[in-house]
């Protein structure tokens, strides 16, 4: 059943070309077209790693849209929930975490226009929301999320790219030939640092941000090795006191507006003397020199590097997890849907 995996999570994270296609081939129906072109202003609910798509959602959307885009957790919502308008959007890869569906009943009572992203159909959020954008990730077994957070991207982006006139049918199209590409990166030396460490950081800015914090939660969750998600500005307001030559720190670097920061912000971490893994383009020549541990991600459209990146942390955690021999698919404490609030 694992065709030939040692694991359901490694097998999921093969099957995320594929998933990722067919969620986009999917497209968008008329009804959901309609509520997503019509939103003046989206807020998402959702819980742990649907929360960071939610969160990824909103970098793309507000920068290269114009959308306002509030992201809340399911959890706090429900108790604190902030003034609503327009669209809100429940993201549940099972549709049936329970913290998520309490959002979205609140959004209901407040007459709110909503709608669900799920990859199971007929699952609780599909009947409570108006419409339905069902991803097509196909049973995924592993505990951890892997192939429905690349499907998430998959209709969230789809929604980005509604917003903007097609302006990344291109991009898009081309997005699973790049996550296959990366799916042979090799990541062994990483692999040996983290699975060493007790601590690893994993920072980033913008959706790589976003990108960082769902590097941080695989890890820990599959590894145990405790790992922290930062906007990498932020480190050098506290976290800079726990950088040692013992504490790895996984930077995601690519090319655009923040490159340069990210670079300075690399350089004072190194200055504290914690070794670097970087995540960055093919044929930089930069960052390779300056940190400890290079791996390369396709030179493509900022929407890709954002799954690439993504599946090379998958990547490091699975294999971070099976240096330390953890029960990869079963992880300790956890269930793969949260039914209690
Ligand atoms: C982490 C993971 C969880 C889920 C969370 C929400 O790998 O799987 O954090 O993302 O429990 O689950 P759904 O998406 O089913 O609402």
């Amino acid at each position: 059943r694992k065709g030939g995996f040692p694991h359901y999570m490694l097998k999921e994270i093969y099957e995320q070309p594929q998933s990722f296609y067919e969620t986009l081939r999917a497209g968008v129906d008329e009804r959901v077209r309609n509520l997503v072109m019509e939103a003046d202003e989206i807020t998402l609910v959702a819980c742990g790693t649907s929360y960071h798509t939610a969160l990824v959602f909103k970098y793309l959307a507000e920068s290269l849209c114009g959308i306002p885009v509030r992201v809340e957790m399911g959890s706090e919502f429900k108790y604190f929930t902030p003034p609503l308008h327009g669209l809100v959007i429940a993201v549940s890869q099972s549709g049936e975490t329970a913290d998520t569906i309490a959002a979205l009943k609140m959004a209901k009572a407040r007459n709110c226009p909503t709608l669900a992203i799920t990859n199971m159909q007929g699952s609780t959020v599909t009947r409570i929301a108006d419409e339905t954008m069902l991803m097509r990730a196909g049973p995924e077994i592993g505990v951890a999320a892997t192939k429905s957070y690349t499907a998430q991207l998959a209709a969230l982006m789809q929604i980005v790219n509604l917003r903007c006139e097609g302006a990344f049918d291109d991009a898009l199209s081309h997005a699973h030939l790049a996550i296959g590409d990366v799916l042979l990166q090799d990541v062994h030396e990483a692999v040996t640092l983290c699975s060493k460490a007790k601590h690893v950081f994993f920072v980033g800015r913008g959706p790589f941000y976003a990108v960082a914090l769902e590097g941080a939660l695989k890890m820990k969750e599959i590894s145990y090795v405790h790992a922290e998600g930062y906007a990498a500005g932020e480190l050098k307001h506290g976290p800079f006191a726990l950088l040692t030559p013992e504490t790895p720190v996984v930077a995601i670097c690519t090319p655009g507006p923040t490159y340069g920061v990210m670079v300075s912000n690399i350089k004072e971490m190194k200055a504290r003397r914690a070794p670097i893994i970087a995540i960055g383009v093919a044929g930089d020549t930069e960052l390779p020199e300056i940190v400890d541990i290079f791996i390369p991600i396709p030179d493509t459209h900022l929407l890709v590097q954002v799954l690439t990146a993504s599946v090379v942390l998958q990547l490091l955690a699975y294999h971070t997890a099976c240096a330390l021999e953890r029960d990869v698919d079963k992880p300790r404490n956890l269930a793969k849907s949260v039914t209690v609030e």
